[in-house]
């Protein structure tokens, strides 16, 4: 069946689809307000007939240096050489549905992401991925991604093994 990539609101046809999409992953809550777009997010969808088989949700944001007692406890915006504030996109959910693996459709909607990230006028892309998803770790990998190991902080104190996938994009002069 002929499939498609595309960039979706809450007014696009396959809206309801995505939800199902995006419920049956168990990532409806990350990505989605009660199944409304949530405030500077972009979604994408790999939509094959009347369904949507795979998707990735992407937000921009100031790149930000943390606080500490070093920086007087606020957060330093990040900026290139000529003083401009430094922003990048950072992918919050991402999936295929286990029966469209391996069919390039995650390679293509990280590609689409990416080209929407350049549009923003971002310098990288970058996402962080628990140990367990190494379908996700051989993707980033292939793809030439950077990759940083570090312990996600969760609520209540507890940490998470992992690594972020950070891409860089080079802007169009
Ligand atoms: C990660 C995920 C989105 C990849 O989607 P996909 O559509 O199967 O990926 P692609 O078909 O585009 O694969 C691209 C490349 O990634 C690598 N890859 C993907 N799955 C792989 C696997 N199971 N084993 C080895 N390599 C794999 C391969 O290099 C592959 O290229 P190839 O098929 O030409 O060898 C999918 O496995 C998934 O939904 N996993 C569960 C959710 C998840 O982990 N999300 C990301 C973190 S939140």
């Amino acid at each position: 069946m002929d499939s498609k990539i595309e960039e979706l609101s809450d007014e696009h046809q396959a809206w309801q689809a995505l939800l199902n999409h995006l419920a049956a992953m168990n990532m409806i809550h990350w990505a989605t307000d009660s199944g409304k777009p949530k405030p500077d997010r972009f979604y994408f969808a790999v939509i094959c007939g009347a369904e949507v088989v795979g998707h990735l949700t992407i937000r921009k944001q100031a790149i930000l240096v943390p606080a500490s007692a070093l920086t007087q406890n606020v957060d330093i915006p990040l900026t290139a050489a000529d003083g401009e504030p430094l922003s990048e996109v950072f992918v919050e959910t991402f999936a295929v549905n286990p029966d469209h693996r391996r069919c390039g459709y995650g390679r293509a909607l990280q590609e689409r992401a990416l080209i929407k990230a350049e549009l923003l006028g971002c310098c990288q892309m970058r996402s962080w991925s628990s140990a367990d998803r190494v379908e996700n770790y051989a993707l980033k990998i292939s793809m030439g991604f950077s990759v940083l190991p570090a312990l996600y902080p969760m609520p209540g104190g507890s940490a998470i093994s992992g690594v972020y996938f950070v891409k860089r994009i080079e802007q169009a002069k």
